[in-house]
Parts: structure tokens; sequence; C-alpha cells
């Protein structure tokens, strides 16, 4: 019994030096010291010796264990304080390396221009609308006071769905769809994408704009003047000024283009505003009665003002920038410069 006691113990020992991990040591334990474990086995074998053998062949046996046992501590506190060290090193964390910035995404400027357009209006009392791109022939021209075959409509480079739909050409649709279907007083402003056929440094096939229009009682010339210097103001700088230029449009009556103090040179001349010192900004005028009336609004009772902005040509004089396809673009170059502006 005694060899075989040897036998186990040199098993045992040999197992644990030969493990690596913790979990391996733990598989020695179970199959040497575990309840139905080698060496256990032997010790219920004890009850069968002579009352003479049974002492002595237990102290040879619990020798054998605690040997074992001990190896087995020694090594698991070896194999521990390894593993330990590995973990440590794979979970190193090296405060002192300067920190990853994520890059971040802005506001794209004509995003920037519409928000800041809305807000200067929204704090006048206008609420905000949004309509179709595919525009019916009706609302794009007709209730806008441009029959069919009318030579207004050359003014805009269309492009037609079919005989009775168009990519909308403006945001002026909207006047009417509001018209038609609310009960004055309105003050609603439309921003939303437009389509020309036209296409050049300053003008692309796709870009945006924003109508505005107020319908209410006794509203006059006057007060679309005010309402736009008041914009113009907030929108570039507290000293901005707006003249009204006398124009055509079938919708207003009379209609205007508006000019504001150039934003550049402050008035004084430069590229931007070609020497004269004002930059067109918008159109606009007294809503034409004929439209009232089309829309369902006695003219006789209400008046109003409109005006149609566009956002690339707002966002250009703002910032400087000479070409419209740079909007477009999406060049993170050209992006990037409006960083700062964005936070609020
Ligand atoms: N719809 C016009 C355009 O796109 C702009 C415009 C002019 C809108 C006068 C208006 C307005 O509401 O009253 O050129």
């Amino acid at each position: 019994m005694k060899a075989q006691i040897e036998s186990i113990k040199q098993a045992a020992l040999a197992a644990v030096s030969a493990a690596s991990d913790t979990q391996a040591l733990g598989e020695v334990r179970v199959r040497y010291l575990g309840k139905s474990g080698e060496m256990t086995s032997l010790m219920k074998g004890l009850g069968a010796l002579s009352k003479e053998e049974r002492p002595e062949m237990g102290k040879v046996m619990n020798a054998a264990r605690a040997e074992i046992e001990a190896a087995l501590e020694s090594k698991t506190a070896q194999v521990a304080q390894r593993e330990k060290e590995e973990r440590l090193a794979l979970e190193k964390l090296d405060v002192t390396l300067p920190g990853r910035q994520p890059a971040r995404g802005t506001l794209h400027p004509i995003t920037r221009v519409r928000e800041d357009i809305v807000r200067v209006f929204l704090g006048m009392g206008f609420e905000v609308a949004e309509g179709p791109e595919i525009e019916s022939d009706l609302y794009n021209f007709q209730l806008l006071n441009v029959p069919k075959d009318h030579p207004a409509r050359d003014m805009q480079d269309t492009f037609y769905v079919n005989d009775s739909y168009v990519l909308r050409t403006h945001t002026s649709p909207m006047q009417a769809r509001m018209m038609t279907t609310r009960k004055p007083p309105i003050r609603v402003v439309i921003p939303g994408r437009v389509y020309r056929s036209d296409d050049d440094a300053s003008h692309s096939p796709i870009f945006h704009q924003i109508e505005g229009l107020a319908i209410d009682k006794h509203i006059t010339l006057g007060d679309l003047e005010g309402c736009l210097l008041a914009f113009a103001q907030q929108m570039f700088t507290k000293d901005t000024e707006i003249r009204l230029r006398p124009s055509y449009f079938p919708f207003t009556e009379p209609s205007v283009e508006v000019d504001v103090t150039c934003a550049i040179c402050g008035g004084k001349g430069c590229r931007v505003c070609k020497g004269t010192g004002w930059v067109e900004i918008l159109g606009a005028g007294v809503v034409n009665p004929a439209v009232l009336e089309m829309c369902g609004i006695d003219s006789t009772e209400y008046g109003g003002f409109a005006f149609g902005l566009g956002l690339e040509r707002i966002a250009m004089i703002k910032y400087g920038i000479p070409n419209i396809k740079l909007f477009y673009e999406n060049d993170v170059r050209f992006l990037k410069q409006f960083n700062g502006e964005v936070e609020k």
C-alpha cells in the first residue's frame, strides 16, 4: 500500500507542477484529493488493514495528502499572482495619453440660416408650415394669379412632371394652401426646397426658399416694411437698413424687391454688393386682391402681405460665399468653417 501511496503522490505532484492555470489546478485537486479522488479512494481501503498496520498507514497517507495539499496551495498562489499580473498588463490604462476627440458634426450653413430666419419670425408671432415639393399647377401658378399660358410663367423655369403637376418653382403655393384652408388672421412662414431649370454660380436647379404670409384686417405695405426691417436687423446687424424697389409679381400688388445694406462692407461698396452698398434679398408685396378672392378670402375685409426669400442667397450674403455649388458638395473643409457658429 505504501508503494501505491507513493506512486499516487508522485503522480499528483507531477500534475501540480504541470498545471499552468487555476482551472487546471482545480482539476488536479478533484482528481487526487476530491471525494472520489484517487487518494480518497485509497483512504477508504484503510478499514481493511489490521489494527497494527492502520495507524502507520494512516500517517503515511496523511503525510502524502499534506504534501499534495501544500504543493497545490503554493502553485495556486503562484498561478493566481501570474494571472493577476497578466490581467493588469492587459487592462493597463495610460491616463497621461491625450484624449481622443470624436469628430463633431455641425449644422449645414443652409440649415443654420433656415433655423435663424424661422426663429426671427417665430419671435414676431408667425407659425411654421411645410408643403409638398411636387405641386399642382393650380397651387403653383393658377391660384397665384398666373393662369395657363400667362407670360409671367416665363419668370420661372419650370420642371413639369406632367400637364397638371410641377416640381414647385417657389414656396408661394403654400400661400394658396394656407388661405384656402384657414380663416384669417394668418401669420405663417414656410421653409422648403424648390426647383428650377437654372444653373450657374448663383443658381442651382434645387435650392431653398422661405415664404412669408400675413393676412389680417388693415394690413398695409408699411406693415411689410416694418416686419422686414425687424427681420433684417436681427438676421444681419442692428444697424442694417432696407429699401423697397418697385417690381412685379402676379400675386402681389404693389410688388417690391427688397435690398439690405451690404453685410460685408456695411454699405460702403464692395465686391459682394458690386460697389452699390445694397444687396437684394427678397421679393415681396401686398397680396393681390385677385389672389385673396380666388382663395376664398373677402378682399374688402382682409388684406395681407407676402414675401419670399432664397436661403442660399441669404447664406451667401451673410457668410460671403462666392459660389452656390459649395453648399451641395459637402466638402468638410467648407462645412467645418461654420463650426464655431453652431454652438448656441
Ligand atoms: N415666389 C417668388 C419667387 O420665387 C418670390 C416672392 C415674391 C414671394 C413676392 C412672395 C412675394 O410671396 O410676395 O421668385
